[in-house]
């Protein structure tokens, strides 16, 4: 029997066992993590892990395609995803479907994450229509806020959960894959991921979800611009990391690096 598709195997894991996903930008750090997660996602979030802004909004088209190359030049194990960025899908059906065409041509990922629910649920329907894998993100929106002031925890009031619980159906009917739940109180989440009919991935949200993804350098403790109180840092990598650029710096001032096994030599290795 032929292996299930990466899609279909993905879905399947609902019910069997926690669902593992992780954010990945580059070809190391997918290297890294391909053989651990069911999914990898290149978020838009790189726009501020990666180059420093201060928001997802200004990451364009061609950037997330260019991370999507690299990271499925290290893909083997784990389903890749990769975000449509703020601008490149919201104007209508057919801009959303001709953005994830470029996405999967390009790149050969297997599907893409648009953010919102009732309100991009023709945006969702003519990719999936197409053919194209689509992951829901429900919740807190990053896309819609300038800034991680406006980060927004949502599922407060009952207006708020029936519209999570109406974004939720909305998604499942267009036919999406999987739905990142972001930042929903307890226990608003517990009830939205019961009731989903296809794995909910949360962040910020409930253990009760079928699985959980985490910011990869915000687990790693490479991230502290800005540190959400979901975060569990299973690495503080930072401060290694600012050790070895200080003994890089004491060993070159004190001539120590390079030795003479870092060198070339014209008749081949040097005899000590
Ligand atoms: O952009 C991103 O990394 C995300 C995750 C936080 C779910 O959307």
């Amino acid at each position: 029997m032929p292996d299930q598709d990466p899609v279909s195997a993905f879905r399947a894991l609902k019910g069997q066992r926690k669902i593992v996903c992780l954010t990945a930008y580059t070809a190391p750090m997918a290297a890294a993590l391909d053989q651990h997660c069911d999914l990898l996602l290149v978020g838009d979030s790189l726009a501020m892990v990666v180059y420093g802004m201060d928001n997802t909004r200004d990451i364009d088209l061609d950037t997330m395609i260019r991370h999507g190359k690299a990271v499925m030049r290290r893909q083997e194990n784990a389903l890749v995803a990769i975000d449509l960025p703020a601008g490149s899908y919201e104007d209508s059906p057919q801009q959303a479907l001709a953005s994830a065409r470029r996405v999967i041509n390009e790149t050969g990922a297997h599907g893409v994450k648009l953010e919102g629910g009732v309100a991009i649920q023709a945006h969702v329907e003519a990719i999936t229509g197409a053919g194209i894998a689509v992951m829901g993100h429900i919740g807190l929106l990053p896309q819609h806020a300038e800034s991680v002031r406006q980060f927004r925890i949502t599922g407060k009031t009952d207006e708020e959960a029936a519209q999570l619980m109406r974004d939720c159906e909305a998604l499942v009917k267009a036919g999406v894959f999987g739905i990142v739940m972001e930042g929903i109180v307890e226990p608003v989440a517990s009830v939205v991921a019961a009731a989903c009919q296809v794995p909910s991935i949360g962040i910020g949200a409930s253990p009760n979800c079928d699985g959980q993804i985490l910011v990869t350098e915000d687990m790693l403790g490479m991230f502290d611009a800005y540190i959400p109180k979901f975060v569990r840092k299973f690495a503080t990598l930072q401060p290694d990391i600012t050790a070895a650029a200080m003994a890089y710096n004491q060993a070159v001032i004190a001539g120590d690096f390079p030795e003479a096994d870092h060198l070339y030599y014209p008749g081949g290795e040097k005899k000590t």
